[in-house]
């Protein structure tokens, strides 16, 4: 597989062309951006994390019948995927109230939902993601009703795989981003990651938080809780 020019450059990641045209590499950097990019950092060893991680429960999650984007990892930073057109909807799944749910609603951080919500973002950096309901996408033509019923049907399947998941690691999901593409014959698959950056974990016993919320909310420790979380994940697999 040959790399070839870099096609983009965005906050965590960088992508490059291969000498397949159905292919591409993503690159993983340590670079950590939040509320729109307005605040930045580095999380040394994020990208190494966020790419293992990716991979490892991309490859989990289509043992259960979740088609995604992976292919093979290339190295330690670096993955080979399918090229797809990124459907612009950010896809939010929640089991316990947290972040901008808490804040939206006026209502403390940690309730658990008798049943997970979904919600969708419209990605677009420039308006700030805003909330959008499937209507508007629709109006919008961002994606099709179908496409939209099949998105909802992963999103959902991807929480219940997840939950449990993390539940052996003593971990609980409380939410998490997803984003979905478009192969070239139109097949939806998951795409971009799932990481300690796009998902909120909570240590099961303690509450603490193991995901980026901690450089989010400069609660220190943040490098750790990526080690930590990663330490988890491989543990059961390996175990
Ligand atoms: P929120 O509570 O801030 O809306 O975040 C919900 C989930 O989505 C949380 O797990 C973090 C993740 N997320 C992203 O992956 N990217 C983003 O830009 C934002 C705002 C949240």
């Amino acid at each position: 597989m040959v790399k070839g020019e870099q096609l983009y450059e965005g906050k965590a990641k960088k992508v490059f062309a291969t000498d397949d045209p159905e292919l591409l590499i993503v690159s993983y950097k340590d670079d950590a951006t939040a509320f729109n990019g307005l605040k930045k950092g580095t999380i040394s060893g994020k990208g190494v994390i966020n790419n293992q991680m990716s991979n490892l429960l991309m490859r989990y999650l289509a043992e259960k019948g979740v088609p995604t984007h992976y292919v093979q990892e290339l190295s330690e930073r670096e993955t080979l995927v399918k090229k797809v057109s990124i459907v612009p909807l950010e896809v939010i799944i929640r089991n316990i109230s947290a972040g901008s749910f808490a804040k939206h609603y006026g209502v403390e951080e940690g309730i658990v939902f008798d049943a997970p919500t979904i919600e969708f973002s419209y990605k677009n950096d420039e308006l700030g993601d805003p909330l959008i309901n499937e209507y508007h996408a629709l109006a919008l033509k961002l994606a099709t009703k179908e496409e939209i019923e099949t998105i909802k049907k992963y999103s959902f399947r991807v929480n219940e795989v997840l939950k449990d998941f993390w539940k052996q690691c003593g971990v609980t999901l409380v939410d998490f981003k997803l984003e979905f593409g478009r192969l070239a014959d139109g097949t939806i698959v998951l795409a971009d990651e799932i990481s300690p950056d796009t998902c909120r974990l909570w240590d099961s016993a303690t509450g603490k938080k193991l995901d980026k919320d901690r450089f989010r909310r400069d609660l220190g420790g943040v490098e750790d809780a990526y080690q930590e979380i990663m330490k988890r994940l491989t543990d059961a697999f390996e175990g």
